[in-house]
């Protein structure tokens, strides 16, 4: 059952105010009036794109509670049955962001799931990209999530995860490196998996589009989404990248997320698909 959903955060509270990946520099401050404008652009992509956008209030003190990726792992269980499992988040700035969107599924009538104390981090989409056509899940390991967590995640959800160490300290969550477009189609910076998890991604999508690292580095591409199979949403200016894309037969829909890649973050991170 692919989500038909997506939940946003306001970004009233958006800022930079600590350094929690390599993107983050106090010296070099969002502009908020810009980001509100940018975030507001991105919500209206989706509803253009016929997807109800859903809203959880913004907490004040919580400047990432905008990447919505990152704090729950919402999941249709083998009974048809809504359940979320809470992330813990790695840096301690975030780790109460979680309790407001524990409030929100439980208004939602989704069930929650807890990780057992054994795991100490584990941030959800950021890293656990669900392969809704396969009913699979790629688990990025080794920055924000640790490997153990995915042994609990496949007990919960009953899906298998497939998983994947990240390599490269930029490339911090699955989703900066790693994105599923379709069935065949998975778009990847090379440079964030060992030579191993290269084949292991190779043996499940017919094609793997590489992204320039550099070109990856400046516009954040491999965050894009493509929430349909069909239109890929992604940080404008990424020219080669684009191309590439148009060539296998996506519509590109670029917008620009400048303001959110100073925290580390662009398309991807900004949504969770939701039922
Ligand atoms: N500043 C945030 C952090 O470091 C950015 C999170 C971006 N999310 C993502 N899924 N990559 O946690």
């Amino acid at each position: 059952m692919r989500p038909d959903k997506i939940l946003m955060c306001p970004p009233d509270y958006f800022t930079v105010e600590y350094e929690g990946n390599m993107f983050m520099d106090l010296k070099n401050p969002p502009d908020i009036r810009k980001a509100k404008e940018q975030w507001n652009n991105l919500k209206l992509i989706y509803t253009k794109l016929g997807f109800e956008v859903i809203l959880i209030p913004p907490a004040k003190g919580f400047p990432d509670m905008v990447f919505t990726a990152n704090q729950s792992f919402p999941f249709v269980n083998e009974n048809g049955k809504l359940q979320v499992i809470l992330s813990k988040m790695k840096n301690s700035q975030r780790k109460d962001e979680v309790k407001y969107f524990k409030d929100f599924y439980e208004q939602r009538g989704y069930e929650i799931l807890n990780l057992p104390e054994e795991i100490e981090f584990f941030e959800s989409m950021g890293d656990a990209i669900m392969d809704y056509k396969r009913n699979k899940i790629f688990g990025g390991y080794g920055q924000r999530s640790q490997r153990e967590a995915y042994r609990i995640i496949e007990n919960y959800t009953g899906l298998e995860v497939v998983t994947l160490e990240l390599i490269n300290p930029y490339l911090y969550h699955l989703d900066t490196c790693f994105s599923i477009l379709d069935n065949n189609n998975v778009v990847i910076d090379e440079t964030a998996f060992s030579s191993d998890d290269l084949k292991k991604i190779q043996s499940y999508f017919k094609n793997v589009i590489v992204i320039d690292r550099k070109e990856n580095m400046n516009s954040f591409a491999c965050n894009c989404h493509c929430p349909d199979g069909k239109n890929v949403i992604v940080q404008s200016g990424a020219d080669n990248f684009t191309h590439k894309l148009q060539t296998e037969g996506f519509n590109i829909i670029e917008t620009d997320t400048s303001e959110f890649i100073k925290s580390g973050g662009s398309v991807f991170c900004m949504k969770m698909m939701l039922w």
